[in-house]
């Protein structure tokens, strides 16, 4: 009654913001992402066969409140499918900075998802996987299949991600411009919770659909300078509509805007890169593997970013620990 899932947080391309069913976690719109293979969170879920409390650690500390209800919540769903009613004992690393818009909840989900069902002698395909993790966290459906994933808009059961391409497709580096590790203030809960507030979430939700064709295919087909131009476009869409709800979300600090004009004048001087900014102020700025390291070089040198962190494409969530697979 006890397994070890390893899974990876991920950064989307297009992005989900807002819900067209707050409970069951389904997206207004469809959304692409690669996954990370820097950035895991590694989980434990043993069960007891007494009934009683949960407990959850994170990174040493022990859960409390609405995080710890948070993951009950998600474990009781995997429960009730495997009829078993235990209390469960979690114990979760991050190797990144929490809550600070790095998707730490996409990889955490995964990987309690994965561990959480093999520990209860579940074994779910891949997409059923995908479909219980984005109950816990939208974006965690991604983190499961890993690599270039897209995850589905539709009904509970066909809302899941699969993955386009897997992580050596392409090898596109993440190089993440830390200006900010505080957790952030308002969470992507509250800011899809408030989308329907913006004017401009309608003529967004029009785009959406063509600019995702556009990414998939840009993806499939390891078109740079296509996947540079229309994720910048949907980063800024996205935030444009976190700023225009009431309350406006204004999830940038200094230190993000001057990374974005870098990142255009690195581009404009004829370095490959392109930026995108999750629910947080850090930003992400992808280039391929040969440009790594002066794309590194040259962001160290700006005076509001404190540190980088440099990812290429990871995996999908996988077992480290627990009872062989039967058969
Ligand atoms: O999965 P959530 O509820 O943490 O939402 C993620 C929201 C964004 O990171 C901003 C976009 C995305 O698709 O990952």
């Amino acid at each position: 009654m006890r397994a070890t899932a390893r899974a990876c947080a991920n950064i989307a391309f297009i992005k989900y913001w807002g819900t067209a069913d707050a409970e069951l976690n389904l997206p207004l719109n469809g959304s692409l992402s690669m996954a990370l293979a820097g950035l895991t969170t590694t989980t434990t879920v043993a069960f007891s066969a007494e009934r009683g409390e949960d407990s959850a650690r994170l990174n040493g500390a022990e859960l409390v409140g609405p995080a710890l209800d948070r993951v009950s919540r998600h474990l009781d769903r995997l429960r009730t499918l495997a009829g078993v009613r235990g209390a469960a004992l979690v114990d979760s690393r991050a190797s990144f900075p929490l809550g600070a818009g790095l998707a730490s909840s996409a990889s955490a989900f995964a990987a309690l998802t994965l561990a959480g069902s093999v520990a209860l002698g579940l074994r779910l395909e891949e997409r059923e996987l995908s479909r219980m993790a984005r109950l816990g966290s939208g974006s965690a459906s991604r983190s499961v299949p890993g690599g270039f994933a897209e995850w589905l808009a539709g009904g509970d059961e066909e809302s899941f991600a699969h993955r386009l391409a897997p992580p050596e497709h392409w090898e596109l580096w993440d190089v993440i411009a830390l200006v900010d590790e505080r957790p952030k203030a308002i969470s992507s809960l509250e800011g899809h919770r408030l989308a329907p507030s913006s004017p401009f979430l309608p003529a967004r939700l029009e785009r959406v659909p063509s600019r995702l064709a556009q990414v998939r295919r840009a993806v499939l087909e390891r078109d740079f300078a296509l996947l540079a131009e229309l994720s910048e476009e949907e980063a800024l869409e996205l935030h444009l509509v976190a700023m225009s709800s009431r309350p406006g979300l204004l999830y940038w600090q200094p230190g993000t805007v001057e990374v974005l004009h870098e990142v255009r004048r690195l581009r404009a001087q004829g370095l490959p890169v392109f930026f995108t900014i999750d629910a947080g102020a850090n930003v992400h700025c992808l280039t391929p593997a040969e440009h790594r390291r002066e794309l590194e070089e040259r962001l160290s040198e700006l005076s509001l970013v404190a540190r980088l962190l440099s990812s290429p494409p990871g995996p999908g969530a996988r077992l480290l620990e627990g009872p062989e697979p039967e058969g």
